[in-house]
């Protein structure tokens, strides 16, 4: 990643140090928002759900956390005496991630993780993070992969947003474009913006818990398990099939 690709690591390198450090999120239709971050990426459990914390419950063993961030879940699970190997594509969040006290962050994108990482127990994609599947073909070869990566009762701990619980009509309409161009719905094209640094545009997939049941078809996993406070956002245990 070139310097200035790294709008979410600068952010997050500001918030720490007290400057600032306002992410946007452009949409391909050209949609900008905030994304609430990086303050949601620094915050305490003491603000989380008690969805959230009862699907870290769930968490076994070895854990491997996917685009850690600012390492918010691995500091809550190494403190919870788990051994955690954090993963972020961006060099700055890696290096906040280490100096808030993750010991092992690694700049690595999803699609680099593999055996050499050793076995994990639980891979745990928190802040909607199940996003980093980008699309459908995508999703089952990381599922395949996560499969070879993983104990025998390892599981999958993720957040996704389900991106049909919405009224609004500019969302409803990005769904119905997304369909017409053959893609999922909640496939969002997004790139993060900070200052001048952009990331490059990427796919992070928004699916709902019938949608995660249908990628998980045919993959060696399945959704044991899904917590939901009413709000769009969800947390799903996915397990290894039994069979
Ligand atoms: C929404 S934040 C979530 C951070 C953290 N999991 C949390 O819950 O606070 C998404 C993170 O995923 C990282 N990310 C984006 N694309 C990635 C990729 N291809 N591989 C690994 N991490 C990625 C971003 O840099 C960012 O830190």
């Amino acid at each position: 990643m070139k310097p200035e690709q790294d709008a979410v690591g600068r952010a997050m390198l500001d918030f720490l140090e007290s400057r600032g450090g306002c992410e946007l999120v452009e949409r391909d239709d050209g949609t900008i928002e905030p994304s609430g971050g990086p303050e949601i990426y620094f915050s305490d459990p003491s603000s989380w759900s008690p969805e959230a914390l009862e699907a870290l419950s769930h968490v076994r063993g070895r854990v491997l956390d996917v685009g850690c961030g600012a390492g918010r879940v691995a500091l809550f699970l190494q403190d919870r005496g788990h051994e955690v190997v954090g993963v972020d594509l961006s060099p700055g969040a890696v290096e906040v991630s280490k100096r808030r006290g993750v010991k092992d962050a690694r700049v690595m994108s999803v699609t680099q993780v593999g055996p050499e990482l050793g076995t994990f127990d639980t891979i745990v994609m928190f802040g909607n993070n199940f996003g980093l599947m980008a699309n459908g073909r995508r999703a089952r070869w990381l599922l395949r992969k996560f499969h070879r990566m993983t104990s025998k009762s390892g599981r999958i701990v993720a957040e996704s947003l389900d991106p049909y619980r919405t009224t609004e009509e500019r969302h409803l309409a990005y769904h119905r474009l997304n369909r017409r161009r053959g893609r999922m719905g909640g496939q969002v094209r997004i790139r993060a913006r900070y200052q001048h640094y952009r990331t490059p545009w990427f796919d992070y997939l928004l699916v709902s818990e019938s949608e995660m049941r249908g990628l998980l078809e045919g993959t060696p996993w399945c959704l044991e398990k899904t917590l939901t406070s009413g709000e769009p956002t969800y947390f799903a245990v996915i397990e290894k099939s039994k069979t």
